[in-house]
């Protein structure tokens, strides 16, 4: 829990400020980082102003994300002028892909560390508060050493995140993760196990799998189990109610993990399964390594064994020789498969990576045109997707009260859509039985079931 530090009184204490951008494996490695500078003294605090230590955990995705970092930077130089003794650091994908560079760019920056040097950011720390001097760490190391550290969970916190692999071998065309977060590289299944064992004990319900290609899980480890065998091991612990994890490369979706979906009973009905394109032309020059039919065919599989399951993708519009056909191709695989959510970008060209030299570039225009066309079509796909559970009992994993009504809870059913109702703080980590009763584009609004004698429970 962060404080308000520049009311309080510091006392000896050193406060952190943290931003992290991008995805849930920087959300984890920030976790992780404040885990580590806890055990170094550190506090953290909401206030950049009020900080010894300002951290900016980077992502590097698209150019936007890249930007945003960079200008968020620039607001600390006030703060740096003011007090020459506060450290500046950066870390993540943007950090690993500039090295060296920023430093020159940020002259007021004290230290860039990579992705695989999170386990070193105190003794960078120390480095810098000794001798002042301000350097550079980016050095792909193997193992990665931060991927065995537990991130602390928060007070109260019901669902937290486990990494089981990173980097990725797959090399999309268009994606610059393989060049920032270097080649796959599996956790053990032991310590994966004894961290979720020591998570439930904590009182955390809800584990989140984490990792560029999941179902790549264990191919760099000799004997080591499968991705679906973590699965139904840590379907096993006890206290662990649900299980989620993210994300998914179709061209390696198994029918194991299509059954895991059948008999694993924490294994929530949820999948995240990017699908990037709905045209093989484009799926070819992506490098995706599946067709559009391939892909659907993965989507019946999955509907097989579970009828309920809810399915979110990601799409890129706009990638380079995309057609109005290809594009085409693209909103009538939507229409075929009615995805429960969608993300979808404008394709950004990524230094480094093999779709930067390709020619027949998408107009910004356009690709703007066909993002916002894309994306209605979507909204009319989420609605209609949770209209269907509108009239329906669903069990509800209660997070805690409502941002917008102390007098709701907000949780999320096993499908992993948010639903906001009547009652207090005390149900927080109870799954409770909610009949649904409307249905809107990011949430559903629902009540109590009623005629049950005890809705909630806590497992
Ligand atoms: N341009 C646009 N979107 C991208 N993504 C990855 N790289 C790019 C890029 N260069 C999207 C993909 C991926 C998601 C995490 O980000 O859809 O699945
Ligand atoms: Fe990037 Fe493709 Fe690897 Fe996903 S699978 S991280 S999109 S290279």
């Amino acid at each position: 829990m962060s404080h308000n530090i520049c009311k309080e009184n510091r006392l000896d204490r050193k406060y952190l400020y943290i931003q992290t951008f991008g995805c849930q494996m920087n959300v984890n490695d920030s976790d992780k980082i404040v885990t580590l500078l806890t055990e170094e003294g550190y506090e953290t605090t909401d206030e950049a102003e009020c900080a010894d230590l300002i951290l900016l955990n980077t992502c590097s995705i698209r150019e936007k994300a890249a930007q945003k970092a960079f200008s968020q930077m620039g607001r600390f130089r006030m703060l740096k002028e003011r007090n020459p003794n506060l450290i500046l650091a950066m870390g993540g994908c943007l950090a690993q892909q500039w090295g060296q560079k920023i430093l020159s760019r940020v002259p007021y920056l004290d230290i860039v560390f990579g992705t695989h040097n999170i386990h070193r950011l105190p003794e960078f720390i120390r480095r810098v508060e000794k001798n002042g001097s301000r350097f550079v760490e980016t050095a792909f190391e193997l193992p990665v050493k931060s991927l065995n550290i537990m991130a602390a969970p928060e007070n109260g916190a019901v669902s937290a995140y486990v990494t089981i692999m990173q980097g990725c071998n797959n090399f999309c065309a268009y994606c610059v993760v393989p060049h920032l977060r270097g080649r796959e590289e599996s956790r053990p299944a032991d310590d994966i196990i004894a961290e979720v064992e020591k998570l439930a004990d904590h009182g955390i319900r809800v584990v989140t799998l984490l990792g560029q290609n999941v179902n790549a899980y264990g191919k760099t480890i000799a004997g080591s189990p499968g991705f679906t065998q973590l699965l139904r091991a840590i379907g096993r612990v006890k206290g662990i109610e649900r299980i989620r994890f993210t994300t998914s490369h179709p061209k390696d979706l198994s029918e194991d993990l299509m059954r895991c979906f059948a008999e694993v009973d924490a294994l929530c009905g949820h999948i995240h399964l990017p699908v990037q394109s709905g045209s093989d032309a484009i799926l070819r020059r992506m490098n995706r390594g599946y067709t559009r039919d391939q892909y659907l065919e993965k989507i019946e599989g999955l509907r097989h064994y579970c009828p309920e399951i809810s399915v979110t993708s990601d799409v890129i519009v706009g990638f380079p020789g995309e057609t109005e056909e290809d594009y085409r191709a693209t909103l009538a695989l939507m229409e075929s498969v009615t995805f429960d959510n969608l993300f979808s970008f404008k394709y950004s060209e990524r230094e480094g990576t093999a779709a930067a030299g390709f020619d027949r570039q998408v107009p910004e225009k356009v690709k703007s045109e066909r993002l916002q066309r894309l994306q209605a079509l979507q909204e009319e796909h989420t609605l209609k997707r949770n209209r269907i559970l509108e009239g329906s009992a669903q069990d509800v994993l209660v997070e805690g009260i409502s941002k917008n009504s102390e007098h709701d809870v907000t949780g999320r059913t096993r499908s992993n859509k948010i639903v906001n109702f009547r009652g207090g703080q005390d149900l927080a980590g109870k799954t409770c039985s909610v009949l649904i009763k409307k249905a809107c584009l990011h949430s559903l609004r629902g009540e109590l079931a009623r005629g049950e004698e005890h809705p909630c429970s806590s497992k």
